[in-house]
């Protein structure tokens, strides 16, 4: 018997916090955010939880505060597709998801490792797709910061078209027949304005056709971009507002694509903090902002923002009156978010209506938690975002390493497929079909 659900079914990621401040680092169940094992214990529990996939971001250049690495950054990170092929041996339906950035990276060796990865896993493969190209990371690169806004999104989307063509590249089928085949390898030739290439791909068309691509930029161009050609966003909209109307903005690009609303899933980046009760919900996130946010690490927030030495303000004290440097290279390697001056302008606003100091301030305009409640509660809370269409889905960053997706999929997972929001084992075998995604269309 086939049963149709019941409600709009709910898209769920496991982020692995790696170089993060969302880890509460001061837990004694805190582990290494290094270690296989690490990896590991929260990829096994995403796929308990029947988790679409797992998900792991990138840094390519250890971040700098006041010249000196980030504290954080000195622990490092691995190179997301080596962890994740190493996880493809130890899970069987999770989905794998790899941060890699398309403007220092060439398309033919990037789709032949993504290619790799989803044969390796049986078709569990997926690429998010940056272009993070501030010049600081650059500069760990051959040619260096060379390109601006504009020009890494044309550069991705046509890096994404090509690796589309390589995967194409292969005949379906090969001498032996379709069933079991491999196919055989055809020329390819791309001569565009990035990339001039041509020769024969090595490695058979993928399992999924393309790997899943996820998309995370916030522009225009960005939002543009993953509507031409991405199948998931990663999104920071994260609450019911922002998350409807950004939700509407990207969907309702895709028609000029020839795409329908559903062929592109939006998941917002969230976080979640579970209690026996409402009450006992708030007090363990105060606490654990407490622990994210000391009042040294607000002042480092603050200059993250303003780009000058705050280290003489006391962090229970107002906020600067001076304004930010927007031209400042105090901090480097970060993604910045908005305009400094506004930033600065809005909290500042903040500050002053609710009289908090420089720590308070931090601590709620920082803040992780988007998911407070019993297990009850926040599964009310999915199912309502994904019923509305605030997203179709949610990437869970934890705040410990690797534990914290335990609870969450022992006491909220069970309730979301009580509400029929939420698959009770899984379908298929790709990635592409957990989050329900149309085949590729083959070119050529
Ligand atoms: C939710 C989210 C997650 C991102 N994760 C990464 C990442 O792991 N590595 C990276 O280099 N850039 C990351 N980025 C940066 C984006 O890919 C993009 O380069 C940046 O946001 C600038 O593009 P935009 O101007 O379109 O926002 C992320 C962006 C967003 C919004």
């Amino acid at each position: 018997m086939t049963h149709r659900p019941r409600t709009k079914q709910i898209h769920l990621a496991a982020h692995f916090p790696g170089v993060n401040n969302t880890t509460v680092w001061a837990d004694p169940r805190s582990r290494s955010q290094i270690d296989f094992s690490s990896f590991e214990h929260l990829a096994r529990t995403a796929e308990r939880g029947l988790f679409d996939f797992f998900f792991l971001a990138e840094g390519l250049r250890l971040r700098e505060h006041k010249g000196r690495i980030h504290d954080l950054d000195v622990v490092g990170r691995p190179e997301s597709l080596t962890v994740l092929s190493a996880l493809a041996a130890v899970t069987d339906r999770l989905g794998l998801a790899a941060t890699v950035n398309a403007t220092f990276n060439e398309p033919y060796e990037l789709a032949r490792r993504l290619a790799s990865l989803d044969h390796l896993s049986g078709g569990r493969a997926a690429w998010n797709v940056v272009t993070s190209s501030d010049a600081f990371t650059g500069e760990n690169f051959r040619r260096g910061g060379f390109l601006d806004r504009a020009d890494r999104y044309t550069r991705a989307a046509e890096f994404v078209a090509t690796a589309r063509e390589l995967w194409d590249s292969w005949t379906p089928d090969g001498p032996d027949g379709p069933d079991g085949s491999v196919g055989e390898p055809r020329p390819f030739a791309h001569h565009g304005q990035h990339f001039d290439i041509a020769g024969e791909f090595g490695v058979p068309r993928p399992p999924q056709g393309h790997p899943v691509v996820i998309q995370a930029g916030d522009s225009p161009e960005g939002r543009e971009f993953a509507a031409s050609a991405a199948d998931v966003v990663f999104t920071r909209h994260g609450t019911l507002e922002a998350g409807r109307a950004f939700y509407a903005d990207v969907k309702g690009r895709l028609a000029a694509y020839g795409r329908e609303p559903d062929d592109l899933k939006i998941m917002p980046g969230v976080t979640f903090v579970l209690g026996d009760t409402a009450a006992e919900a708030q007090e363990r996130a105060i606490e654990i902002r407490r622990q994210q946010v000391s009042p040294q690490n607000a002042i480092l927030a603050l200059e993250q923002v303003w780009g000058v030495d705050l280290s003489a303000y006391d962090p229970d004290g107002p906020l600067p009156d001076i304004d930010p440097d927007p031209d400042s290279t105090l901090v480097q390697g970060r993604v910045k978010v908005g305009d400094p001056r506004a930033v600065a302008e809005q909290w500042r606003a903040l500050s002053r209506a609710k009289g908090l100091s420089i720590h308070q301030t931090v601590i709620e305009t920082t803040s992780r938690q988007s998911f407070i409640g019993t297990p009850a509660a926040v599964a009310e809370q999915f199912d309502e975002f994904v019923r509305t269409d605030a997203a179709d889905g949610f990437i869970l960053v934890p705040h410990l390493t690797p534990g914290g997706l335990d609870e969450f999929v022992e006491r909220v997972v069970p309730l979301l497929q009580e509400r029929g929001a939420f698959r009770t084992e899984y379908e298929g075998a790709t990635l592409r079909s957990h989050l329900g995604l149309p085949e590729p269309v083959r070119k050529g």
